[in-house]
């Protein structure tokens, strides 16, 4: 239907405009009945309903939804388009229930593995987060619901997630909090965007314009309305001023007033104000024009099958020294809590109230498999009882194959506060250990949101990790246990060996106020390849019951200048016995010589499926973008010429081929040229190469304070490694009065050759 917005907006009075951008209550816009405003609700989200039941009057009591993967079980599927079936199955459901927007997808980036909320993120990488979410929005949006992509920015921890400032370079924001974001943003266009609690570099995400103006309109064009996370308003004037639309839930008619004073007082301009109206009302109709449409109807039990689909092909197989897939037929022990009860989903505003959840035991038994079970551990407690200790271990013994079942518990991980380590509870460990002592033939099946230490790595033969895989995670452990499924997630996360290891170890959570993102773009595997450290798992791994094999590795050009692009070719072959799917990750290593690069950076991936003995060529196509880091100076993104190499591989640390290609560009980074640009950065530009050599070879020895004179002081490369890091200055210091004149005039030739 047409609906003629800044005419209504026109006949709304300063307090309905006001109004209209706060919440009614927890879930609902205000209406305005005379004008026939209707009302949007609102629902968590993400991967999954919890909308509010109508019969109920607590925000907290929702309906009966289904539980899909959480956003880090999700993310391990390497797979945009499972998160646009979730995305599709969790839209219908809204539509059924009446939602307009949910809201997620959550994306913020994984700096350490102890924030609270990272079960709900997708990665550390934002090339991997920016496509997932733009997979999720696309199936949501499809269903005529819109979303919520959240939270709008650098919310990477829970502790003091309210007021903590998130300090960093713009670079960094740029580079590593902010990509994930324009993608999903260019890519998907959701409805609406949700601001963070946090401030970022002092400047509360709920108020500022370079991020919800400049950035999110002006640069990515994003065309919905933003809302703020639930109680992020602290200035709500300034948010109108600086691009928030919509106070969530509401403070009362607090702020309204506050809004209504400014605009008669002539500090906000009633234009702005009237731009959020159009923003929120746009959305609004939008979203009763799609319900208007017969909903699809409710069909929570398909729904639950596809949670059970979309969980088995997200777990990632860690580690399998041959027992796994488990021999149909075997006497297997399932041990640990999680066997019965799984944990499958997060604490917080994403809790779902499931119609059903599978475990892995009832799976099990419902298969005619020849599976016993001994708790060992409950699931929700560090708890050891030593008879039960005894159970388990003999039960082991006994068995063809042990299978232990743990966990993280909930009240290890949760929204609202972050973890203080990266242990499992102890008796966990401990009853492992035992376990392994007795059955070379022990399998780990783990149920945790992030990352944790495994120190009884290397004496297990096996390692499953389901994440919190939604309700249908025991179905797809059973498949993927016993070979009826075969596993294809990859880590969207690096595993660490210990928490010292991780990148911002000595920065996370900050002081209270402030949280200094000191390791800058060094997150993730970009921390840990820079260091060459060794990690429990990489990043991107993840092993399969088949076998694939990459060949003829290959780039349409040797070459490619700014503007263009070249296009990366390698086919992947199924060598193995089972059908099975391949993430193909493209990895670009900068060779310029560009100063503080990340050795390589992930860029491309796809997943590709193959019958056993098929062979699939991929394709990517690179562009200078790909090269790219943000510069500063610029004020842009940049690609220095030179040679950067492309990496294609299995994961960040098993890569199968390399390629290198030459990029040209006629853009240069701003050349500053004064007494301390070195002789070694002259030497270096064509534009002055020459004119800096032509001072040398009269300068001779003289430049070097005599300190390289003869042969037995140094030799001629420490020379040049001297001269290297020489200011022009040094033609003053060293070359005597003679040498003073040179100065002044050369500088004016240097400066003239860079125009
Ligand atoms: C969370 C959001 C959530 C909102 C509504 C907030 O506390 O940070 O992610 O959507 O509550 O439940």
């Amino acid at each position: 239907m047409e609906h003629n917005i800044p005419e209504l907006v026109a006949q709304l009075t300063l307090e309905e405009k006001a109004g209209l951008c706060s919440g009614a209550d927890f879930w609902h816009t205000k209406t305005v009945e005379r004008l026939g405003i209707p009302t949007l609700m609102v629902s968590d989200g993400p991967h999954g309903l919890r909308t509010q039941d109508p019969e109920r009057d607590d925000p907290n009591h929702s309906r009966k939804a289904v539980c899909f993967p959480a956003g880090c079980s999700a993310a391990a599927s390497f797979d945009p388009d499972l998160a646009r079936r979730e995305g599709a199955a969790i839209g219908r459901e809204a539509r059924a229930f009446g939602v307009g927007v949910v809201l997620g997808p959550a994306i913020n980036i994984k700096r350490s593995p102890l924030c609270g909320r990272n079960f709900e993120y997708y990665s550390e990488d934002p090339v991997l987060a920016g496509e997932l979410a733009a997979g999720y929005i696309n199936g949501v949006q499809s269903q005529g619901v819109g979303t919520s992509i959240k939270h709008f920015a650098a919310n990477s921890q829970e502790y003091r997630r309210m007021s903590a400032s998130s300090d960093m370079t713009e670079r960094t924001l740029r580079e590593i909090y902010l990509p994930a974001f324009e993608t999903a943003v260019k890519k998907s266009q959701p409805w609406t965007v949700m601001c963070s609690y946090n401030r970022v570099n002092d400047v509360f995400a709920s108020e500022n314009r370079m991020l919800l103006t400049d950035i999110l309109r002006t640069e990515w064009n994003f065309k919905g309305f933003v809302m703020s996370d639930w109680g992020a308003v602290a200035d709500r004037v300034k948010g109108v001023a600086a691009g928030l639309d919509l106070e969530m839930p509401g403070s009362g008619g607090v702020n309204d007033a506050k809004i209504v004073a400014a605009v008669k007082a002539g500090t906000l301009s009633e234009a702005a104000l009237d731009k959020a109206v159009i923003r929120i009302l746009n959305i609004v109709f939008r979203a009763a024009d799609e319900a208007a449409a017969p909903a699809p109807e409710l069909d929570l039990k398909g729904d639950h099958t596809i949670a059970a689909e979309l969980a088995k092909e997200c777990a990632v197989l860690l580690q399998n020294r041959g027992v796994l897939p488990l021999k149909k037929g075997s006497k297997v022990v399932y041990i640990g809590g999680f066997a019965k009860t799984p944990r499958y989903q997060g604490g917080g505003s994403s809790h779902i109230n499931t119609i059903r959840v599978d475990s892995a035991l009832e799976m099990a038994e419902s298969h005619g498999r020849r599976v016993s079970y001994v708790e060992g551990f409950p699931a929700d407690l560090d708890q050891r009882e030593e008879e039960e200790f005894l159970r388990a271990v003999s039960a082991a013994a006994e068995a063809d194959a042990a299978v232990i079942f743990a966990g993280l518990p909930e009240s290890f991980e949760s929204e609202g506060f972050d973890r203080s380590h990266m242990r499992l509870p102890e008796s966990q460990n401990n009853l492992i250990a035992r376990v392994a002592a007795v059955q070379k033939n022990t399998v780990v099946v783990l149920h945790t949101g992030s990352p944790v230490e495994c120190p009884w790595a290397n004496d297990v033969n096996a390692v499953l990790c389901m994440y919190l895989g939604g309700e249908g995670v025991g179905a797809a452990a059973d498949a993927l246990l016993w070979g009826d499924a075969n596993p294809s997630g990859r880590l969207p996360e690096t595993w660490p060996l210990r928490l010292e290891d991780t990148p911002c170890y000595l920065d996370f959570p900050g002081d209270g106020r402030h949280v200094e993102y000191r390791e800058g773009v060094y997150v993730g595997y970009r921390w840990y390849d820079a260091r060459k450290m060794p990690v429990l798992w990489p990043f991107g791994d993840g092993l399969s019951y088949t076998g694939f094999v990459y060949r003829n590795a290959q780039l349409t050009a040797d070459e490619f200048a700014e503007g263009d692009s070249v296009r990366v070719r390698v086919s992947v072959k199924n060598v193995g016995m089972m059908p099975g799917k391949e993430v193909v990750q493209l990895y670009v290593a900068d060779c310029t010589g560009t100063t503080g690069r990340p050795p390589k950076e992930l860029r491309k991936f796809v997943k590709v499926k193959l019958e056993p003995g098929e062979e699939k060529q991929v394709e990517f196509t690179l562009t200078a973008q790909d090269l790219s880091y943000y510069d500063e100076t610029l004020g842009s993104w940049y690609a220095a010429p030179g040679e950067y190499k492309i990496l294609l591989g299995h994961s960040s640390r098993d890569i199968h081929a390399t390629l290198s290609v030459r990029f040209s560009t006629p853009r240069r980074r701003p050349f500053v040229i004064d007494e301390n640009t070195t002789i070694g950065e002259l030497s270096k530009d064509d534009r002055t190469a020459g004119i800096i050599q032509q001072v040398l070879a009269q300068a001779g020895n003289a430049l070097t304070g005599g300190n390289a004179g003869g042969s037995e002081i140094a030799s001629s490369e420490a020379v040049a490694q001297m001269l290297d890091s020489m200011p022009l200055r040094g033609i003053v210091n060293f070359g005597g009065p003679a040498a003073a004149g040179m100065i002044t005039p050369l500088l004016e030739i240097l400066r003239a050759a860079i125009q």
